[in-house]
């Protein structure tokens, strides 16, 4: 296999660790960041649009498309995050104004176009907010579907959940859409709670994130900031967990996670369990098995990768 950056499209809802996630993409040499789109999730869609724009500037992103997508999941009503992320969906540190035009396409239709852009088997989508806007893609052009290289999203765990006993954010929020990804018929890689409630901002990352000493660096400490407080309050963690950019880093270093290839599908009809992703461990998967599920996670390895790309990045003009 070549050792070309593989080429991503976030999906994202920022979202504190969505921010860190597009910063990254954006400083990794081994992913080419191609295309951001937002869905509504940790905030309205207006919210998080800005603030994707908002962190692009920061980052000094340009000269790839920004688009609006989803404003509300497939079938439910919006559920959002203010307990974690603030109002704003990025509350902390001061935003500023964008420097990006967004793009005038639906957040779907630019996952399309990017997709059927490309060599088949070129872009990986990696969505860390709810999957609606994957799953709207899908149905809207299926011919995507053979030509997405991998799917590898944030959401789910096989251990229990944060929104309800069972099920994460991102899963619960759109379930529908989840099962519509997670049945597709492309590489799937679910990176869920089971590594990312590993992925800790201890005090060891903070310092070595504000050693970078860079605008983006104190970005991401007020960033951690911000979320340390809310995840303390709101779900008892002393170090907040980073879920987002673990998924970005199964892209760029297939050595951060252990995977393992099961059969995984999301609960649809479930009283206490709607949003579950089932993953059944009990025996290994057949040969070749398209649906792999993180369960190990070297998180030092993860935070070497995140700290590289804020040097990489550096301060941007
Ligand atoms: C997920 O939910 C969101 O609040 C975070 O951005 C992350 O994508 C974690 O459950
Ligand atoms: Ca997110």
């Amino acid at each position: 296999m070549s050792d070309a950056p593989r080429r991503i499209l976030l999906d994202c809802d920022p979202g504190h660790d969505d921010a860190i996630a597009m910063l990254l993409a954006w400083g990794s040499p081994a992913v080419d960041l191609v295309a951001v789109t937002t869905v509504a999730g940790n905030a309205g869609i207006e919210n998080v649009t800005r603030n994707a724009l908002g962190v692009a500037r920061v980052a000094g992103i340009a000269g790839i498309p920004f688009a609006r997508g989803a404003s509300r999941p497939l079938v439910r009503h919006v559920e959002l995050a203010p307990d974690i992320h603030g109002d704003s969906g990025l509350d902390g540190p001061a935003l500023p104004e964008p420097a990006l035009e967004l793009d005038p396409r639906h957040g779907a239709q630019l996952i399309v176009d990017t997709v059927m852009a490309a060599d088949p088997g070129e872009i990986t989508l990696v969505p860390t907010g709810a999957l609606t806007n994957i799953a709207l893609a899908a149905r809207l052009e299926p011919r995507i579907v053979p030509r997405v290289r991998e799917v590898v999203f944030m959401g789910g765990g096989v251990g229990g959940g944060n929104w309800s006993a069972t099920s994460e954010f991102n899963i619960l929020i759109d379930p529908e859409a989840a099962h519509i990804v997670v049945n597709e018929d492309w590489p799937v890689t679910m990176v869920g709670l089971d590594v990312t409630h590993r992925a800790l901002a201890t005090p060891e990352v903070r310092a070595r994130i504000d050693g970078v000493g860079t605008a983006p660096a104190r970005f991401v400490g007020e960033l951690l900031d911000f979320f340390g407080v809310t995840y303390l309050a709101s779900q008892g963690f002393v170090h907040p967990p980073v879920h987002d950019p673990v998924a970005v880093a199964a892209v760029i270093d297939p050595a951060v996670l252990e995977l393992r290839a099961a059969p995984l599908d999301v609960e649809l009809s479930g009283t206490l369990t709607l949003g579950m992703t089932v993953a059944d461990l009990r025996a290994p998967a057949p040969e070749g098995h398209r649906q792999r599920v993180a369960l190990g996670i070297d998180a030092d390895l993860f935070w070497d990768h995140v700290v590289d790309a804020l040097e990489r990045i550096g301060d941007p003009a």
